[in-house]
């Protein structure tokens, strides 16, 4: 019988998957249900000093969808509204409650030693398992040299980090951006400072587009708006990339997380290097229900796969991503048309000969290949509308 049971730096973990740190976290009642609805832990949404200013704009959401589903979405959301002390509070009664769970304080302060280090001192009294930094958030705080600005600073990152850890009495995650150039700068900066471990990815900054009616900001708050943060499915490749390429430099663990919505996506991300996940934008959309899905879904995976838990999945993509310089180019797939499904539209032999190769070509036979213009790039394969074409050699 295989088990979702796991252990990070001497944390017991009944299951991998916690609530990243979040409007889902955001209060104690809703961690509360959570909890007994089987989430393994919990990242608090960000606690920071109590004399932080946080006033949120309305609206502060806006998504994209494909065909009526939430493909992603963006939000302009600060931290936590509540004061240390309800955390500290909270932290005791859901401990004591639920003593299995995994509590993880994610904090923020600005750029000040004791500011830092007063909130973590009142935090290390409190039954929590680990603290997550918050270096990440892409809007609001970067605009007061926080969130972002720090963790796009390697100099800063390692400042905060060996602040913290220098009080600190719990393990020390730092959640980490992908809005840098090469996040592994950074990862390298907090493991020379001490980090325990790190947390990838928090929001992609970004901007949701312009209403052309009225030619105002989709995400418009009274005329205005401000870049946000992407989150959900569609940033998912962008996590895969940070998760993946901070484990190939580094043996920290890793909770992964970026656009999970079901247990593959989660299954996937452990093979890149995670070692838990966190999910924030799905359990916002479909609610904390979804573990129940996460939990059979990955327990079944390894079982079917013969591992016992999920240290057999671990890392085991890692060395699969190499430089394009080390693909064998020697390779080389051809569209495979499958005349049963293929409903003669056209569309390959157009795209294809628009995008350069003319290999494709549609007579009164059907479709036929060309081998000696094909480049095998696959484009063909991925704009079939009734997908009758595969690659093969
Ligand atoms: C509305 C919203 C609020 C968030 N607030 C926080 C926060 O307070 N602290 C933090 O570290 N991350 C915050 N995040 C980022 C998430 O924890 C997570 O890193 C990100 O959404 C990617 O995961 P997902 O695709 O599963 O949502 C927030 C995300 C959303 C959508």
């Amino acid at each position: 019988m295989a088990t979702l049971k796991t252990s990070i730096l001497g944390i017991e973990f009944e299951n991998p998957f916690l609530l990243a740190s979040a409007p889902p976290t955001a209060s104690i009642e809703s961690i509360d249900k959570a909890f007994e609805m089987g989430w393994g832990g919990a990242v608090l949404k960000t606690i920071t000093p109590d004399d932080l200013e946080m006033i949120e704009a309305s609206p502060r959401y806006a998504t994209i969808k494909e065909k009526g589903k939430i493909i992603c979405l963006q939000n302009i959301e600060l931290l936590s509204h509540e004061t240390v002390q309800y955390w500290v509070d909270g932290i005791k009664y859901l401990k004591s409650k639920h003593p299995t769970k995994v509590i993880i304080a994610s904090i923020m302060a600005p750029v000040e030693r004791e500011e830092w280090q007063n909130l973590v001192q009142i935090l290390n009294d409190t039954p929590i398992d680990a603290y997550e930094l918050n270096f990440s958030c892409p809007h609001g705080m970067p605009e007061r040299n926080i969130g972002m600005a720090i963790g796009t600073s390697a100099e800063i990152s390692i400042l905060i980090t060996s602040w913290v850890k220098s009080v600190a009495t719990k393990p020390v995650f730092v959640k980490l951006t992908p809005n840098v150039t090469d996040i592994t700068w950074i990862a390298r900066a907090v493991e020379r400072a001490g980090a325990d471990g790190v947390a990838a990815i928090n929001t992609v900054q970004s901007f949701m587009g312009i209403n052309l009616d009225t030619l105002e900001p989709v995400l418009n708050v009274d005329g205005h708006s401000t870049y946000g943060g992407l989150s959900g499915a569609a940033v998912k490749p962008i996590g895969f990339k940070c998760v993946s390429q901070i484990r190939q430099i580094s043996n920290l663990p890793i909770l992964g997380m970026g656009g999970i919505s079901d247990w593959q996506d989660a299954a996937q991300y452990i093979t890149l290097g995670s070692d838990a996940v966190q999910i924030c934008t799905e359990v916002m959309i479909n609610g904390y229900g979804i573990i129940n899905g996460l939990k059979s879904g990955l327990l079944n995976y390894l079982e079917s796969k013969g591992f016992n838990d999920i240290s057999g999945l671990k890392n085991i993509a890692v060395q699969k991503i190499t430089s394009h310089k080390k693909l064998n180019k020697n390779n080389h797939l051809y569209p495979s048309i499958d005349k049963e499904t293929c409903v003669s539209c056209g569309k390959c032999v157009k795209i294809c000969s628009e995008s350069e190769y003319s290999a494709l070509n549609l007579d009164k036979e059907g479709l036929s290949l060309n081998r000696e213009q094909c480049v095998g790039c696959s484009l063909c394969s991925h704009i079939c509308p009734k997908e009758a074409i595969t690659m093969c050699c």
